[in-house]
């Protein structure tokens, strides 16, 4: 990726970064599996959740996860930590049966969500992002 590249990236993630939120809501209110693989979650109203203090808890690390990603892009220096964390994520993941299309299920997603609420969103750039990291988190699974 280059620098103009992670540049909007960031700028967008940046506009966004704190609705985790309303972004969790998103990937759940599309696709009810994705909620269904989350034991405290499963079976619940959605609705009723949302607004609840273990549902902020978790959109923070989820989400949160993605944005550090985001952070660390475009600098050779933090390559292998982002590496690492891909890779750990992948195994915590393979560990509770969570299948590519699931992950790309949560792509669409959160590039819809991008697409109507993110600053200067550019589906390409976004696109690329996501193929990087499920390159490395995929082969984990
Ligand atoms: C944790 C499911 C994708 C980041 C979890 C947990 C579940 C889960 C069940 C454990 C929650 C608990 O503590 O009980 C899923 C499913 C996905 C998905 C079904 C389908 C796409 C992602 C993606 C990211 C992510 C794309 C990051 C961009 C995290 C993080 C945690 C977590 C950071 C907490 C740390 C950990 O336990 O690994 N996920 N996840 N997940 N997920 Fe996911």
């Amino acid at each position: 990726m280059d620098a103009t590249e992670v540049d909007s990236v960031k700028h967008t993630w940046e506009s966004v970064k704190h609705n985790e939120v309303d972004i969790l809501y998103a990937i759940f209110k599309a696709y009810p599996d994705i909620m269904a693989k989350f034991p405290q979650f499963v079976g619940k109203d959605l609705e009723k959740i949302k607004d609840s203090g273990p549902f902020a808890v978790h959109a923070g690390r989820i989400v949160g996860f993605f944005g550090e990603y985001i952070t660390l892009l475009g600098k050779e220096s933090t390559q292998p930590a982002i590496k690492t964390l891909l890779n750990e994520m992948g195994q915590n993941h393979k560990g509770r049966g969570i299948p590519k299309t699931q992950f790309n299920e949560f792509k669409t997603a959160v590039m819809s969500y991008l697409s109507t609420h993110g600053d200067g969103y550019n589906a390409h750039y976004f696109d690329d992002v996501f193929d990087k990291m499920y390159f490395v988190i995929f082969s984990n699974l």
